[in-house]
């Protein structure tokens, strides 16, 4: 007999409705590899061509399938349905973002935050390109590497209970990121973002709940930066060197 698996989606049309309300779709769940997301593309294509969410790779990397899954962050292309069956997988938007249309979130806030803490290499004085390459040891990499890996999925914001109650906090992708370039050795642009991570509503919101790094899906480990960085800060202000580049 065919297997099935229900699926309960968020449908919410802002323009048409009062409050979001939950779908219920049933649809064959014949194969161990579906994830989440198929399911949803199953409903798309044969089902309710109307269902609306955000996917592009479909391999855990692009970051854009990001919704809350039976309550929890996930990224639904990494959600297997096997883990789920026989019981319903309720599909609800990313928690802590406004809602433009059913599971589509409004990424605005979160794209100006990762912005102003200036994610690129900051130079004092550019080199010509003939000085040649700034040059980096396996150790100095390993330094930002775990930080670098984040694929801006927001799921760590989703299950962050500070940024949940103030959207004004810089949260904990954006200050990983900053951390990433702060340890960069070739970067010389710390004293720059000082003013938005040092902010009262940069690291010291953050009451180090710590479920940002525990649904984090690439292993970055944003609450650890955010403690590193709160640590850096004040070393800046009471040790006589600490404010050095
Ligand atoms: S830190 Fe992790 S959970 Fe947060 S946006 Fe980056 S990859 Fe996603
Ligand atoms: S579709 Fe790209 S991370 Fe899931």
């Amino acid at each position: 007999m065919e297997k099935k698996i229900t699926i309960q989606a968020t449908r919410f049309d802002p323009e048409k409705d009062r409050a979001p309300r939950l779908q219920t779709y049933e649809i064959p769940f014949s194969d161990q590899s579906m994830v989440v997301l198929d399911a949803l593309n199953y409903i798309k294509a044969h089902v309710d061509g109307s269902l609306s969410y955000r996917w592009s790779c479909r391999m855990g990397i692009c970051g854009s399938c990001g919704m809350m899954v039976n309550g929890t962050p996930k990224l639904t292309c990494n959600a297997f349905v096997r883990d789920y069956w026989p019981r319903p997988i309720v599909v609800n938007p990313l928690s802590n973002f406004p809602v433009v249309r059913d599971l589509v979130i409004d990424i605005e806030d979160f794209m100006r935050k990762l912005k102003s803490i200036k994610p690129w290499i900051i130079r004092k004085q550019d080199l010509p390109l003939g000085a040649g390459e700034h040059r980096q040891t396996t150790a100095q990499i390993d330094d930002f590497r775990q930080f670098s890996q984040c694929i801006n999925c927001m799921l760590c914001y989703a299950a962050c209970p500070v940024y949940g109650l103030n959207d004004e906090f810089l949260g904990p992708a954006a200050i990983a990121l900053a951390r990433r370039y702060n340890l960069d050795s070739r970067d010389q642009g710390t004293r720059e973002r000082l003013p938005v991570i040092a902010h009262s509503e940069g690291i010291w919101e953050c009451s180090f709940v710590g479920e940002c790094s525990v649904v984090c899906p690439k292993g970055v480990d944003p609450a650890k930066a955010i403690q590193q960085t709160k640590l850096d800060t004040t070393m800046r202000f009471v040790l006589p060197y600490g404010n050095r580049e």
